[in-house]
């Protein structure tokens, strides 16, 4: 690899792939962005290849995997949205690069197939800042003496609702984060904490942590991005500004650490940290989340496509909030779960529960 590193952006117009460009752009000296792919809006990436310089662009999933095997791509930042992204986390490990990895769904759906291609130390590197925090407590560190993972959540918008209040709550009172900006199906996930339940999984697959050895605390300042207990009973936190950059920098310069332009933490303004047990009676997609990792094999891929169907009715506003966990309890109780055996398979089973969330959300909603 030269020592000016060339990055595959894949999802640039998003939120993370726009910052992933910022990040380039600051460190032009160590890296240079060679391929850019997103789903709609076109006109934006040309403006993104104009700037940087790219020749390589794509435009929709499929187009995307042609990019990962360029001469020059080093790196694959795979900043698509939803399990589309699944088959190009497949190839950049499969061609041997490095994946810079935002598209949590992948690991969701393929955890049992991407973790073993990804045997070099640094060839998948986190992009989630809670797994970016769970990776670097764990630098130089025994994995033998971990007793456990803390996955911090902010709680959400909605956080010490009823369910009844959450019966009336729309997209766009969704959508008002507390802490992070980033796109539309993350922050539904953020509100519903499916999000926290992705990132269970996530972590069960990078940190090869069984279920009952990974908690979830809400730290409504986000100040913390999770924690690691080790067996004496100590714990190492990570913490730092609510700026993607940060996560997303590491990702790409890893093993070293650069600089970055953001705001350090001031401890003396920083005022309380705050922790709570998450309710997951009230916000039951964190719940159902788990009970698909710890079946595993098929079923957290039907969870998952469940979930995207249901978001994406719910962002259009033809389902309820409440609708989403429903949708997503129902599809997981009709999968006959197997184990995971190719990319294919799994794609056959996002299909299949696709359609069959499309068809308990137009039974719930018969007009
Ligand atoms: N945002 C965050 O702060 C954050 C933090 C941690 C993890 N993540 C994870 O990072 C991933 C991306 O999140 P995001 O918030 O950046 O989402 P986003 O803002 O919605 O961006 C998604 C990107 O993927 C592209 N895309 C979607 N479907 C595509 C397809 N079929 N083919 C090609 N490109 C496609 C979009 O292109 P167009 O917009 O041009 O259609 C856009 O560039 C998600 O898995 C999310 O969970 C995000």
């Amino acid at each position: 690899m030269s020592s000016n590193k060339g990055v595959v952006v894949l999802g640039s117009t998003g939120s993370i792939g726009r910052q992933t460009l910022d990040v380039i752009a600051q460190h032009s000296d160590r890296l240079h962005a060679v391929a850019l792919a997103c789903g709609t809006r076109v006109a934006e990436m040309e403006g993104q290849a104009a700037r940087f310089g790219v020749q390589h662009t794509a435009v929709g999933a499929d187009a995307a995997l042609g990019l990962i095997g360029l001469d020059d791509a080093d790196i694959v930042v795979n900043a698509l949205v939803g399990s589309a992204g699944l088959r190009a986390s497949y190839e950049t490990l499969a061609a041997g690069k490095t994946l810079a990895l935002a598209n949590k769904e992948s690991l969701v759906v393929g955890g049992d197939l991407l973790m073993p291609m990804a045997q070099q130390p640094g060839q998948l590197m986190p992009i989630d800042s809670e797994h970016g925090a769970i990776y670097q407590c764990l630098l130089g560190e025994d994995p033998r003496e971990v007793s456990c993972l803390w996955v911090t959540a902010s709680g959400g918008p909605f956080r010490g609702r009823t369910r009844d209040e959450l019966a009336q709550v729309t997209a766009s009172d969704a959508l008002a984060h507390p802490t992070w900006t980033m796109g539309p199906k993350i922050t539904i996930d953020s509100s519903t904490l499916m999000n926290k339940g992705l990132e269970v999984i996530e972590a069960h697959h990078l940190f090869d942590m069984p279920y009952e050895r990974i908690q979830v605390v809400v730290q409504p300042q986000s100040a913390i991005h999770s924690m690691v207990e080790f067996a004496d009973g100590s714990v190492k936190a990570h913490l730092g500004t609510t700026d993607m950059r940060i996560p997303i920098q590491f990702a790409l310069s890893y093993p070293e650490r650069w600089d970055a332009p953001v705001e350090p933490l001031d401890f003396r303004t920083l005022g309380r940290l705050d922790f709570a047990a998450p309710d997951t009676d009230t916000f039951r997609c964190l719940s159902l989340a788990r009970q698909a990792g710890a079946v595993g094999g098929t079923l957290p891929a039907a969870m998952n496509a469940a979930n995207e169907v249901a978001v994406a009715a719910f962002l259009r506003g033809d389902c309820g909030f409440l609708d989403i966990p429903a949708c997503v309890e129902a599809v997981m109780s009709s999968h006959d779960t197997q184990p995971v055996e190719s990319v294919d398979q799994l794609e056959g089973v996002d299909a299949a529960a696709r359609e069959a969330a499309c068809r308990f959300l137009s039974s719930v909603h018969v007009a």
